[in-house]
């Protein structure tokens, strides 16, 4: 059985990250036309930085859940198919957990992108006005390594050919309410089965086969459980 695991910001919420959508997340507090598109970083590239810069700056605070820990130890052990696990967060907490056979597909708060030589490279500290590219040296040529409103997602052949040839598709912790990701779930009908596992329904709720509510550190670790005791 080939199983594709898609998760968003909700897995993260009890680590201490904040979603975007939910009462008092991220875009309540940001407009994000103000920090998450290309146009926004012409504007104004110190007010980006700034919003990146602190994110990237409390991955030092938080640790992975037993969420991602869940999700971990399910690809360190299914062996009865293969295992893809595609994340929308830039957090590197699902890394941090020990997952292997991970996609992020909105890019990663820890890695720079340089725009001269347009390679990307890891990144744990501020990114500064004059900051380096350690690869060909351009000064005051980074950019995170994050996917803005209105770019393409990330590794997105690798993804749909999972898609593709999968069996059992779980969502978890995300709104549905931003493509492509939104729309694996209407792609796979009637091909594989889907089952939802988010705090609340999510936008797109009706059209899994399955769906379980409550927070994602009790139910996750149980779904794994599950697959793994089956
Ligand atoms: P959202 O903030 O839109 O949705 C988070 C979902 O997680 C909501 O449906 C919550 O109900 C749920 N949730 C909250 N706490 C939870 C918990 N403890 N356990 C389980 N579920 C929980 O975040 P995403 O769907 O990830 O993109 O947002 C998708 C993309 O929109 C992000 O990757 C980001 C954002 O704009 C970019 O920045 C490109």
């Amino acid at each position: 059985m080939n199983l594709v695991v898609l998760t968003g910001a909700g897995i993260s919420a009890e680590s201490g990250l904040a979603t975007f959508r939910d009462l008092g997340g991220i875009w309540s507090q940001v407009r994000l036309e103000e920090v998450a598109t290309p146009e926004a970083f012409a504007a104004d590239p110190a007010r980006v930085q700034g919003f990146y810069n602190a994110r990237r700056a409390q991955l030092f605070r938080v640790a992975p859940n037993p969420a991602h820990l869940a999700l971990a130890r399910l690809d360190a052990l299914w062996t009865r198919g293969d295992f893809l696990l595609v994340t929308q967060n830039v957090d590197d907490l699902h890394e941090r957990a020990g997952a292997r056979r991970l996609l992020h597909m909105h890019g990663e708060l820890r890695r720079a992108r340089c725009l001269a030589c347009g390679e990307d490279h890891p990144w744990l500290e501020d990114i500064a006005p004059h900051s380096a590219c350690p690869g060909c040296g351009a000064a005051g040529r980074l950019r995170p390594h994050v996917v803005w409103f209105g770019e393409m997602p990330l590794h997105m052949a690798r993804i749909q050919e999972a898609l593709a040839g999968c069996d059992l598709f779980v969502s978890i912790g995300t709104s549905g309410r931003v493509w492509p990701a939104a729309g694996f779930v209407a792609e796979l009908r009637g091909r594989a089965r889907t089952l939802e596992i988010n705090l609340e329904p999510s936008e797109g709720a009706s059209l899994f086969d399955e769906t379980r509510h409550g927070p994602a550190s009790r139910l996750v670790p149980a779904w794994v459980e599950e697959m793994l005791t089956a």
